[in-house]
């Protein structure tokens, strides 16, 4: 098929370089010059593993080509598909940010030559397909020439750092479409993609449009209840992994999205999240339930932010604090919402020196924070320099550390915020080690968070 796919971001890239792979035409249209002349020499604008081959690739065979020009894009080419990948980040109230939507939607029924289906990918709030059906079919009335547009609204669930995976082997694809025009196209262009046509599944647009919503909701839920209970594991002197595994052994339940941490982040969930609780303001809906996942997770980064602080007490703040992992998770150079930016700024709060090693992200913060905080080129290069270490991001190379490695810090304790090692190991090489959900191992945890936690709070 011949598609264009509009934003070259991680969902455009993804969505246009896997459906090149499958050996359609794709023309991907993106308003940023320096994205487009930095992706026709293969350079990706972000980190995501794999993605680079896919795209030299369907350059190489034609299949994916790029332009920045919109209006021109369409004037000048056929067409079966186009598909929005803009961006909707979070406005200042929750509500998702629709102006780049609606401008490339006014763009197309200006624009539009001939019948076409408009397929949105973009998460968009509930109602937006039916809108822009709307508004479309109002611009296009005003056209001399006479053609249809079909809307259809196909949420994505790219998860950052396996995002072609999680294209090319999808567990389902999800298409809100009102056509048996738009439903035959959306079903031959995925059949390629799944493992069974059952695995496509049609639904009207706003069903479509709150999918999105529901499965990031239900995941981050599912964080949400395995922190909760990490830290009432950690008051009773239980072990949230031996929990997990209890609870998670139940199909019912099943274990993944149940690790426990300091917190989710990323383009995603939080901003799902506001977007859910701000749709069910809309509709009188209280969503006491992702008010709730919300605040779990904030109050997740800052319990594990305040034991830190309060195993130090007022000494911290002569101490240097290295931090292992920027990025919201691993395979991934994306901070929007990373748990690492709320510790740094409590850290440069109170003028702590920091230094930290990212394997991908750590240009990203590096313009965020100027010299308030310092980087090394190797994960171990700061371990001798720092009085304790933070582990924010559970990278592969954090978890194959060799345990000695960790005697040259100088009080020998780490932080670690994405349970990366075994508590037993490192006692065992007399490191005082605390993580999330498993400081039964560590008798430390509790002498010295009640003990700490008043002197720090008498001193403040
Ligand atoms: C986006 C949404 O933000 C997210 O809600 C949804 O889940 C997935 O799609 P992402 O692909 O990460 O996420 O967005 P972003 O990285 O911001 O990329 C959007 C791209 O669209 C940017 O490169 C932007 O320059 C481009 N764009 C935006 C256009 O080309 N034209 C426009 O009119 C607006
Ligand atoms: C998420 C959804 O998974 C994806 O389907 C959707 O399209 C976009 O949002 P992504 O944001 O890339 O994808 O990351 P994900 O792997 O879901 O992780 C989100 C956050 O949750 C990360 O900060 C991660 O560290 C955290 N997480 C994840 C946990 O704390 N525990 C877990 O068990 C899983």
């Amino acid at each position: 098929m011949k598609i264009i796919v509009v934003g070259a971001g991680y969902v455009g890239l993804v969505t246009g370089a896997c459906f090149a792979k499958k050996g359609n035409h794709v023309t991907i249209v993106e308003q940023n010059e320096d994205k487009i002349r930095a992706l026709e020499m293969g350079k990706i604008p972000f980190y995501e593993p794999g993605l680079d081959q896919y795209v030299t690739e369907g350059i190489k065979h034609n299949l994916l080509q790029f332009s920045n020009d919109l209006a021109e894009t369409l004037k000048t080419q056929k067409y079966d598909i186009i598909f929005l990948c803009v961006g909707t980040p979070s406005l200042a109230n929750g509500d998702p940010d629709m102006s780049a939507v609606w401008k490339v939607i006014h763009c197309i029924g200006q624009n539009l030559m001939h019948n076409c289906i408009i397929v949105n990918k973009s998460t968009v709030p509930v109602g937006t397909a039916r809108k822009a059906t709307t508004l479309l079919n109002e611009i296009l009335a005003t056209r001399t020439i006479a053609v249809t547009a079909t809307i259809a609204s196909n949420p994505e669930f790219l998860r950052e750092g396996s995002a072609l995976l999680d294209f090319m082997q999808a567990d389902r694809v999800v298409c809100g479409v009102e056509s048996d025009e738009a439903k035959e196209i959306l079903y031959a262009l995925y059949k390629p993609f799944v493992e069974k046509p059952a695995d496509i599944i049609d639904m009207n647009f706003e069903s479509a449009e709150l999918t999105k919503y529901a499965a990031n909701g239900m995941l981050a839920t599912r964080i949400s209840f395995i922190n909760e209970l990490a830290r009432l594991a950690d008051a009773v002197k239980a072990d949230i992994v031996d929990i997990k595994k209890g609870m998670g052994s139940d199909k019912r339940i099943g274990s993944a999205f149940l690790n426990p941490g300091v917190g989710y982040g990323g383009s995603c969930f939080p901003k799902d999240i506001d977007a859910l609780i701000s749709t069910g303001t809309q509709y009188k809906e209280e969503m006491t339930l992702m008010r709730q996942v919300k605040k779990v997770n904030d109050t997740q980064k800052q319990w594990f932010i305040d034991s830190i602080f309060n195993f130090y007490g007022h000494d911290i703040l002569n101490k240097t604090i290295g931090i292992w992992g920027l990025s919201f998770k691993p395979e991934t150079d994306d901070i929007r919402s990373a748990p690492s930016l709320d510790l740094i700024n409590a850290l440069i709060e109170d003028d702590i020196k920091i230094i930290a090693y990212d394997p991908a992200a750590m240009m990203h913060v590096k313009e965020l924070y100027k010299d308030k905080v310092r980087f090394v080129k190797h994960k171990q290069d700061l371990l001798a320099q720092v009085d304790a270490l933070v582990i924010m991001t559970e990278w592969q190379e954090f978890i194959d550390t060799n345990l000695e490695d960790f005697t040259h810090i100088k009080d020998r304790v780490i932080f670690d915020g994405r349970n990366c090692f075994d508590p037993i190991e490192l006692h065992m090489h007399n490191l005082t080690y605390f993580c999330v959900g498993r400081n039964v191992y560590s008798p430390e945890w509790h002498e010295k968070s009640i003990e700490k936690r008043a002197e720090y709070l008498e001193q403040i």
